[in-house]
């Protein structure tokens, strides 16, 4: 099953991120901070998903721009080049390849359920496109084609991952064992960090006004301005309690990017206000985000340095692609 790796091979890991908006704390304390822990551990790919993006409407200028960006990102946030391959959609052709033929065996039933084209068509109405309908069988294709053994994502990428495992199963089924069934790897805490502003909803690059997300890029001061709009409650107490949606929120960022345990947090805002808390949270976040800014800064000074690591890295993970892409089109007849 899979490519030829045998026992002593390391599990595949595969993941991906759209160049689209801000890259913000949600993407980066939901998936990110594992990508970087786990890559030494599994062999890992990464990959910036424009054929994602362009599933709505994206300026061209800006698409270019942030592919580069979000690729940039990754690398200051401490994704290894050398190590972990970080590369572009739309560098490698099966994407495109495996999404038609995996199109021919997706029911539509199963896409006119995804929450996620729900909620988005929801927003878009007579303007969407077939490509966002289609938005889950191209990630399923991104998938399968490496093989990939776990998927670290945030909370929000759960049904995709299901259907992903349906889909593959369904295909195994009638031309024998192809794909490997992936599984989703999703962190206990962090999987859902909510918005600044409305903390009932995720942090989302799309949704919600400026407060409501904090960036990688953000300057200090933005940071600090962007915490002490956050909205609270008229409770005074600081506690983990998840029925307090804001509070909660604000605590479990402070936990993530701390690394101290619940009771200890608790303990240091005792008998604390929302300022203090929000305070030293302010100072937490953007000390935790200093270093990746610089590293941002050093590696961005040279705009074509990420562009030549996207390209090889697409060169040495293309070969496993079309692997896998034979393997389909000579088990279905084609090719
Ligand atoms: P996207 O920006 O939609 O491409 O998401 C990239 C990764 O970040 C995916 O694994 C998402 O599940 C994760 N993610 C996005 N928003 C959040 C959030 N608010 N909390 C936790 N993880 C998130
Ligand atoms: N849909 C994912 C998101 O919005 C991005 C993505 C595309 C992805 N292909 C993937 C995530 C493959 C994991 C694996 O977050």
């Amino acid at each position: 099953m899979g490519d030829k790796r045998g026992e002593m091979k390391k599990k595949r890991v595969f993941s991906g991120i759209q160049p689209t908006g801000d890259i913000h704390i949600g993407n980066y304390l939901g998936a990110i901070k594992h990508w970087v822990s786990i890559q030494s551990e599994f062999d890992c790919v990464y990959c910036v998903v424009d054929l994602h993006a362009i599933t709505i409407p994206q300026d061209p200028k800006v698409l270019k721009a942030k592919i580069r960006e979000v690729a940039g990102l990754l690398i200051a946030a401490g994704i290894d080049p050398e190590q972990t391959a970080i590369f572009a959609q739309s560098h490698i052709t099966a994407h495109s390849e495996l999404t038609w033929i995996l199109n021919c065996f997706t029911p539509m039933g199963w896409l006119q359920r995804m929450t996620q084209f729900k909620e988005k068509s929801e927003r878009q109405k007579e303007k969407v496109s077939v490509g966002l309908f289609d938005y889950p069988v191209l990630m399923a294709s991104d998938i399968l084609l490496y093989d990939t053994d776990l998927v670290p994502v945030g909370e929000d990428q759960k049904q995709h991952l299901e259907f992903t495992r349906d889909l593959a199963q369904r295909f195994n089924a009638v031309y024998g064992e192809t794909f490997v069934l992936p599984d989703a790897s999703i962190p206990e805490v962090g999987a859902r960090i909510m918005g600044l502003e409305n903390p009932t909803k995720k942090m989302s690059k799309s949704e919600g006004g400026e407060g409501n997300t904090i960036n990688l890029l953000d300057p200090p001061d933005i940071i600090r301005a962007k915490i002490k709009r956050a909205t609270t409650d008229s409770l005074r107490e600081i506690r983990f309690d998840e029925s307090r949606h804001g509070i909660h929120n604000l605590l479990v960022i402070y936990e993530l990017f701390t690394g101290e345990d619940r009771g200890d947090i608790e303990a240091r805002f005792e008998g604390k206000g929302y300022a203090d808390l929000k305070n030293k949270l302010g100072e937490v976040v953007v000390e935790g985000l200093r270093p990746i800014q610089t590293r941002y800064k050093e590696l961005t000074e040279d705009p074509q340095h990420i562009d030549s690591l996207l390209t090889r890295a697409a060169e040495r993970v293309r070969p496993i692609a079309e692997r896998v892409l034979k393997k389909v089109k000579d088990g279905i007849g084609i090719g």
